[in-house]
């Protein structure tokens, strides 16, 4: 389970110069993530990336406290980290090795000492998700599905309890999208994911709307998205 309790995230803003006021990117937010799959929804700019960065210690609150399993992330980042994977929408900002297996026994490193273990489990790991074919094939050549699901396994390499997606299906084509909510489904993780893609939010057991760093409404999927859609359709 992940608290935010009166969580407020400001930078400064260059364009009102050093003394002008913060930006204010998430204000007061007191939220109790307990749900298994949780969506975020809201236009460009509203906030979803910050608050998902808050979630694994990425980012810290200005104010407030996050915790995540009773560990608070200013103080415990690396056990946070341990327990929340964080799945970027771009899987080449993710995948820091030239193949899937070299990345995969990167992600492996701190849990499996001997080298030739964590080769065989990292084979493992891409074979459960049908890719042991793409194992020592450049990450450049994967196609776009590929790639976002060699870098879920990496994620998932690390075992975590929590996965954190932001946007992870908004570079993948359709019928990757299906496989992509597929996997999501299967997973036995807590899934907390931003999305544009109102059938991954529909999959969800909670929605969340932000607007402009605020929650404009919190719910069951069919009464939020209905209510996104229609003032998404006045704008
Ligand atoms: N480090 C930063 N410095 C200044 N502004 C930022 C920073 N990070 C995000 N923002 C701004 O905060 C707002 C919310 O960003 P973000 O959380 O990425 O929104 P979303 O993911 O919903 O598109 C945007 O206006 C963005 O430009
Ligand atoms: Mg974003």
């Amino acid at each position: 389970m992940i608290e935010l309790d009166g969580v407020r995230v400001e930078v400064a803003d260059y364009a009102a110069g050093a003394r002008g006021p913060a930006k204010v990117l998430l204000d007061r937010l007191n939220l109790t993530l307990a749900e298994q799959r949780i969506a975020l929804v809201g236009s460009n700019g509203s906030g979803k990336s910050t608050l998902l960065k808050l979630l694994n210690g990425l980012i810290l609150p200005s104010d407030g406290t996050v915790s995540v399993a009773g560990l608070d992330t200013r103080k415990h980042g690396k056990a946070v980290r341990q327990r929340v994977g964080y799945v970027f929408t771009d899987p080449l900002a993710q995948l820091v090795m030239s193949t899937p297996l070299d990345d995969v026994q990167l992600s492996l490193r701190p849990l499996i000492k001997n080298k030739g273990e964590r080769r065989e489990k990292a084979r493992d790991l891409l074979a459960q998700r049908g890719l042991l074919h793409t194992a020592d094939q450049s990450i450049y050549d994967l196609s776009g599905g590929e790639r976002q699901l060699v870098s879920l396994t990496t994620v998932l390499a690390v075992e975590p309890d929590i996965i954190v997606a932001d946007e992870p299906t908004t570079l993948l084509d359709l019928r990757n999208r299906y496989l992509l909510r597929r996997v999501f489904s299967e997973l036995p993780h807590q899934i907390i994911v931003s999305t544009h893609d109102l059938d991954v939010a529909g999959d969800m057991d909670r929605v969340i709307w932000l607007e402009g760093g605020a929650v404009v409404e919190d719910g069951v999927p069919s009464n939020v998205l209905a209510h996104y859609r229609d003032a998404m359709a006045l704008r």
